[in-house]
């Protein structure tokens, strides 16, 4: 996979002329779209996907089901049917949801005569998360938060999930945690130290693009850094060569 194949864009606007615009300007250059809830509930999550997909794009649907079994396994079997590339369920909903979420992506599959497709992903602990926000909620057991990152990782993998969302920061103990070379990370938080038009803001566990490829990430996710960039293909472009000539050296 190249530097390029690597970068999801997130989708974060309020309608679908922002997307045609931002789809014209990076299609050539990045791997993919996420649709969001932003847009998703601003524009539709079928419409959204329908838009980015009849434009030649690949869609992350990153709707972060979380609810019970049945309700996920339906919201699952619909994504899919949608022929999204991938979509993200709480890891925190538990083992028998995430196999819910298995199960009716399954479901589509065979609907469609397929035997792959549409990854189901885990969101681990959110990278706008530290360990006072999940003290907070009564979520901090002690245990540092790339620990609990791990923890929830396995419990993904234990169920038939395709790969987990984390920060970079905990990448590298995922791929020690998770044998499987096909199991996917995906990283968000993602601040290029030449992006300065996007500060860290409220991502609390943010790394450069460089160190996440380098940690072993197989995509990132990245919205504010090239949303709001002077030039966007030329933030993109750079990007991606930047993650190529890390991966060469390494
Ligand atoms: O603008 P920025 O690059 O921080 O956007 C990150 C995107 O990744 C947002 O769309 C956000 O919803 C998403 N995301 C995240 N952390 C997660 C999962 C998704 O920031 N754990």
């Amino acid at each position: 996979m190249t530097g390029k194949d690597r970068i999801l864009v997130a989708l974060d606007v309020d309608d679908l002329d922002q997307v045609g615009s931002l789809i014209e300007e990076l299609a050539g250059d990045v791997g993919g779209f996420k649709i969001g809830m932003q847009l998703g509930t601003s524009v539709g999550v079928p419409q959204a996907c329908q838009f980015v997909h009849s434009r030649g794009g690949s869609v992350f649907l990153d709707q972060k089901f979380k609810d019970i079994g049945n309700t996920v396994k339906a919201a699952a079997r619909a994504a899919a049917r949608l022929g999204v590339l991938m979509f993200d369920v709480h890891a925190d909903g538990g083992l028998k949801m995430m196999r819910a979420a298995v199960e009716g992506r399954n479901e589509a599959l065979v609907e469609k005569e397929l035997t792959k497709g549409s990854m189901a992903i885990a969101i681990t602990v959110l990278t706008s998360m530290d360990s006072s926000a999940l003290k907070e909620i009564g979520y901090y057991d002690g245990m540092p938060v790339s620990e609990q990152v791990v923890r929830l990782t396995a419990l993904a993998a234990n169920s038939g999930l395709d790969g987990v969302v984390a920060s970079a920061q905990e990448a590298v103990e995922i791929r020690k945690t998770v044998c499987d070379s096909g199991f996917v990370i995906i990283t968000p938080a993602i601040r290029p130290e030449w992006a300065t038009w996007a500060p860290a803001g409220d991502q609390a566990r943010p790394t450069t693009h460089v160190e996440a490829v380098q940690a072993g990430a197989d995509y990132i996710v990245v919205g504010r850094p090239l949303l709001r960039a002077p030039n966007r293909k030329e933030a993109a472009v750079r990007m991606a060569e930047e993650m190529d000539a890390a991966l060469a050296r390494a």
